[in-house]
């Protein structure tokens, strides 16, 4: 039986229902709120909002949680592949020998981009950012394949999430001005994209294992974070119709934002900055705490993660090993720990529970890999595609969802009458 909460608003009682959740969070359901008392709720921001119930992934801010349909972030970072996380994201199951094997083999077969799509990368600017190329592109992909204008088939899911890394790694290709790589059917996900990054025709290339590693690990804890800015953007974009890979295109505009997965380029600029400046970090600590400066630590704070980010912590530990084993020294990783080290014992940052998120350490990872800064955000929107994808599933498959559309409490004028021109003061 729902239990129910009694709401008393200018004399008027309602009962409004409430919704407990596998992990016995709790919500009020508000949805005949302005029916019964001409009441909305007001939260900018969405910091106290439901939007929906979701059965795709857990997180407990409090206590540092992550888990993918029930499963732990830490253990899928150690043992599962990536393939197998899409599948387990989308589908809601972990995927058996033979599934995997059958999706692994459609998510090389569909990898090439349509030779048309191609003349595209000649028409961006030298300069242009990757993240742009990538948005246009995933766009552009509802005009190569018109039925995803109907509810979008299998195939048009193994399409975009095969497709998306050949675009990516072409927008690279096409910055440095060096041929496009297509993709090799018999590597993996991980080992195709690093191909068609780094390789260089008539030249021998052979995936260093530790860096094929890494992109796993990489876009295994990027691959989903419930309700974030991107993902609610997919599924408002979905909820008007919009097709799936339009929906998506949406989704990476709303990657892009250096709040959100656009942190990670900014962190590494952030660090590269204090290294230029004689490693002077502490200056940086000050100014993020200036009420008169605009200036954030990137790469520090979450909206829902109070204690820590576990993606952080494995990543501050992956890098070490990984700079290690590449036999790299960068100074960006000590002005990092150093960053958070201070940071951390800084009254500021404690009373506002700011820790190093996901973004913090990605970038030092990327660095290593030989991956650029501006690919950075694109890297998060590759490991992030499954996660886009499950929810716009989601969505779609409730069959109470209807059109996403808030409300506001309007603030302006009241009624006025028109000023002609000529009238006018
Ligand atoms: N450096 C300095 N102060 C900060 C920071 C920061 N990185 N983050 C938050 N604050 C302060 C903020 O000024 C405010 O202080 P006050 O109460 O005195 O006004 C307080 O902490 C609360 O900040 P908020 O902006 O209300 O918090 P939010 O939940 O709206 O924002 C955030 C979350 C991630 C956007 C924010 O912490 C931030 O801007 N961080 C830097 C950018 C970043 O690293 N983004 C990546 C997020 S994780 C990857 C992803 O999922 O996208």
């Amino acid at each position: 039986m729902t239990k129910k909460t009694k709401l008393t608003l200018e004399g008027t009682t309602i009962d409004l229902p409430i919704i407990v959740g596998s992990e016995e969070e709790k919500a009020i359901d508000i949805g005949s709120l302005r029916k019964e008392t001409g009441h909305i709720t007001l939260d900018p921001s969405y910091a106290n909002t439901g939007s929906c119930k979701s059965d795709i992934t857990f997180i407990d801010g409090e206590k540092g949680i992550l888990r993918y349909r029930g499963y732990p972030i830490e253990e899928l970072a150690k043992k599962a592949r990536f393939s197998e996380i899409a599948y387990l994201l989308i589908n809601g199951e972990l995927p058996n020998n033979n599934e995997l094997a059958d999706f692994s083999n459609q998510l090389t077969y569909h990898s090439l981009i349509h030779e048309d799509m191609k003349k595209f990368f000649d028409s961006y600017p030298m300069n242009a950012h990757p993240m742009g190329v990538l948005a246009s592109t995933v766009a552009a992909l509802s005009t190569f394949y018109p039925d995803v204008q109907q509810e979008p088939s299998n195939l048009n899911i193994i399409r975009i999430l095969a497709k998306v890394k050949t675009l990516a790694a072409f927008s690279y290709k096409k910055s440095i001005g060096q041929p496009l790589i297509y993709p090799m059917n018999d590597l993996s996900y991980e080992d195709n994209f690093i191909r068609m990054m780094f390789a260089v025709p008539a030249e021998e290339f052979t995936v260093n294992p530790v860096v094929s590693d890494a992109i796993r690990l990489l876009l295994i804890l990027h691959a989903d974070h419930e309700q974030n800015c991107s993902t609610s953007t997919v599924r408002m974009v979905g909820s008007s119709n919009a097709n799936l890979y339009i929906s998506i295109a949406a989704g990476i505009g709303a990657l892009w934002g250096s709040l959100h997965g656009g942190a990670n380029q900014r962190v590494i600029e952030m660090l590269g900055m204090i290294h230029k400046s004689d490693n002077d970090y502490k200056k940086y600590i000050e100014k993020a705490k200036s009420k008169t400066s605009k200036f954030r630590l990137m790469g520090f704070g979450h909206r829902v993660y109070k204690n820590f980010d576990p993606r952080a912590k494995v990543l501050k530990e992956s890098a070490a090993k990984l700079l290690d084993k590449l036999g790299i020294d960068d100074p960006l990783l000590d002005i990092a720990r150093n960053l958070e080290e201070v940071a951390l014992n800084d009254e500021f940052f404690i009373e506002r529970n700011l820790y190093p998120n996901v973004d913090f350490y990605s970038g030092i990872m990327y660095r290593a890999i030989g991956i650029p800064t501006n690919m950075f955000t694109v890297m998060f929107a590759l490991g992030r595609l499954p996660g886009w994808i499950a929810h716009w599933n989601e969505m779609k498959s409730d069959s109470k969802t209807r059109i996403y559309r808030p409300r506001q409490v309007y603030t302006g004028h009241t009624k006025r009458s028109f000023v002609p021109m000529d009238k006018r003061s």
